[in-house]
């Protein structure tokens, strides 16, 4: 995985293909918003890379803007690079084609740029919901391995659907196994990170595995946090840099993650912020910044599927 320019807009993948370092996120992108913000962002702000998720529950909507784009005559299709995922419930091998398929009507597209597996968990589906509980507040798994998803995505990428598959939320082990029996090996590991949560050994591992690195959640998520969760964006440290730069708090993060070689996914639906939040590639940290910023570590997880699942997952 190398840089293609000097300007770090682009990670070559292990397909060789190039991924666009910055993307919009989805996540929590409301129905009624998330079209707009596709649109403003491929159109207006010069996006090239967008990140979905079926259980996001917007990908019909994105569709339909997308379409409309592509419509337009001015940008065409490989233009983008597009990422979706597998939820949970998708695990056995028949029903990873059928959600990919789903993603892709809904979508409105004939492939995807990468295809990544949620979570390293498969749970029941036909239970009305994405995460069913059990009595207890347990999510109901589904005993179904690791491995079978995985060959069955591999499968994607042999009828085309899929240019490149991946994973998310993987830690080394999980990764380790996996690629002890990938027949293609996953291109992409989406977690979460930021300043509060830098996982550095992992990320390192990752790379050395060739494995690219996306970092979701890089702002630190704010609106969506638990009442006793910090707030990334206001962090002294991190201030202080932004206004060294003449730069905002969230430039300060995002270039922070594009300058570690990872990819990143801030999301939102604000066209100021949208716009703002790809100005990131004409400053750059210093080494001593970079160095500072490390020292804000403090392994605090925004996203942590303990909270839901009540399974230690991480
Ligand atoms: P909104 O969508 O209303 O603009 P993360 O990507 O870390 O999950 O963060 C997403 C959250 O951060 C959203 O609530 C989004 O709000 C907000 N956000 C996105 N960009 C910025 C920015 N540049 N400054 C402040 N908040 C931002």
């Amino acid at each position: 995985m190398t840089f293609s320019s000097t300007t770090n807009r682009h990670l070559t993948l292990n397909t060789n293909a190039k991924m666009p370092t910055i993307g919009l996120g989805t996540w929590n992108a409301a129905k009624d918003k998330v079209g707009e913000a596709v649109r403003y962002a491929i159109e207006e702000a010069g996006y090239r890379h967008l990140d979905c998720a079926t259980v996001y529950e917007n990908e019909k909507e994105i569709g339909e803007s997308l379409a409309n784009i592509f419509k337009g005559g001015e940008l065409g299709r490989e233009e983008i690079f597009i990422t979706s995922k597998l939820w949970n419930t998708e695990h056995a091998k028949e029903n990873v084609v059928k959600a990919c398929r789903q993603t892709l009507r809904d979508l409105k597209l004939d492939y995807l740029d990468l295809y990544l597996m949620h979570f390293g968990i498969a749970i029941i589906p036909g239970k009305g919901s994405w995460e069913p509980l059990d009595e207890n507040g347990y999510v109901i798994t589904e005993k179904i391995p690791l491995w079978e998803t995985w060959q069955a995505m591999e499968e994607l990428v042999r009828m085309g659907l899929v240019k490149a598959i991946g994973v998310a939320n993987f830690t080394a082990p999980m990764l380790l196994d996996l690629l002890s029996y990938a027949k293609i090996n996953p291109a992409v590991n989406q977690i979460e990170l930021h300043p509060y949560l830098q996982q550095e050994a992992l990320v390192q591992f990752c790379q050395y595995k060739n494995i690219a690195v996306t970092a979701y959640s890089p702002l630190g998520t704010p609106g969506g946090l638990g009442e006793k969760d910090p707030i990334l964006l206001k962090d002294k440290t991190i201030g202080e840099i932004a206004q060294k730069h003449q730069k905002s708090p969230a430039h300060i993060l995002l270039r922070w993650a594009i300058q570690r070689n990872t990819i990143v996914i801030p999301k939102s639906t604000t066209p100021a912020r949208i716009k703002e939040n790809i100005s990131i590639f004409d400053f750059e940290l210093s080494e001593e910044e970079v160095e500072t910023i490390k020292t804000l570590d403090r392994k605090h997880r925004f996203v942590n599927p303990e909270d839901w699942w009540k399974i230690p997952y991480f």
